[in-house]
């Protein structure tokens, strides 16, 4: 029996790791903190794609909007996802940025290669924490925020395996409950 690739533990049973595990969802939803929380649960690695995006553009992404506008963005986010998924072998966890699913690719990406879980709260749950004047898809208020969440929302059901109302439970609860699924649905025990 071996142990996960990286040091993961799964307590009693040893698991072989099948797929990373992917977050989903709007802006303000709290990826990045459980990402990184779950990834310390299974001394795994965890990635924030937009600190990808940032770091092979050399810009913030709210300047690549202002200065190259969204669909260079979302090119340059899609490659992102893409590199990651044939470069990184190990186990990790992913916290994707509030449109990544909206890619076509990277929808069928995500669908085929990754764990997919869903975070979501109400959208005025989610705007009052993500609001910043200077954050790209918020400047426009809480109506065209409202909007642009429950336009998604469809394409967010659709991929993820996993859904976890994040509106009235901590960040390490949500932690808890997507690392306890992960390994039960996405390891599997070797012989
Ligand atoms: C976006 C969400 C952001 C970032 C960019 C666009 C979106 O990521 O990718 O500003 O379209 O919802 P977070 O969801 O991590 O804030």
């Amino acid at each position: 029996m071996k142990k996960f690739g990286n040091g993961c533990s799964g307590g009693t049973s040893a698991f072989a790791p099948i797929k990373p595990l992917a977050l989903i969802g709007m802006m303000g939803a709290g990826k990045s903190t459980v990402a990184e929380l779950i990834a310390q649960r299974c001394g795994c690695a965890w990635y924030d794609l937009d600190c990808l995006i940032e770091q092979r553009l050399g810009r913030a992404i709210a300047t690549v909007f202002q200065e190259d506008g969204e669909t260079v963005f979302r090119d340059a986010e899609a490659r992102t996802l893409a590199e990651l998924e044939r470069s990184v072998r190990n186990p990790y966890v992913l916290a994707t940025g509030g449109g990544t699913p909206l890619h076509g690719a990277s929808f069928d990406l995500l669908a085929a290669r990754f764990c997919v879980a869903w975070l979501h709260a109400p959208n005025q749950t989610l705007f009052e924490r993500a609001f910043d004047p200077k954050r790209p898809l918020t400047a426009g208020g809480q109506e065209a925020f409202s909007m642009l969440a429950s336009r998604r929302s469809e394409c967010y059901r659709t991929l993820a395996q996993l859904a976890v109302d994040v509106g009235q439970i901590s960040a390490a609860q949500a932690a808890d409950q997507i690392w306890h699924w992960w390994k039960e649905h996405c390891y599997e025990s070797e012989p």
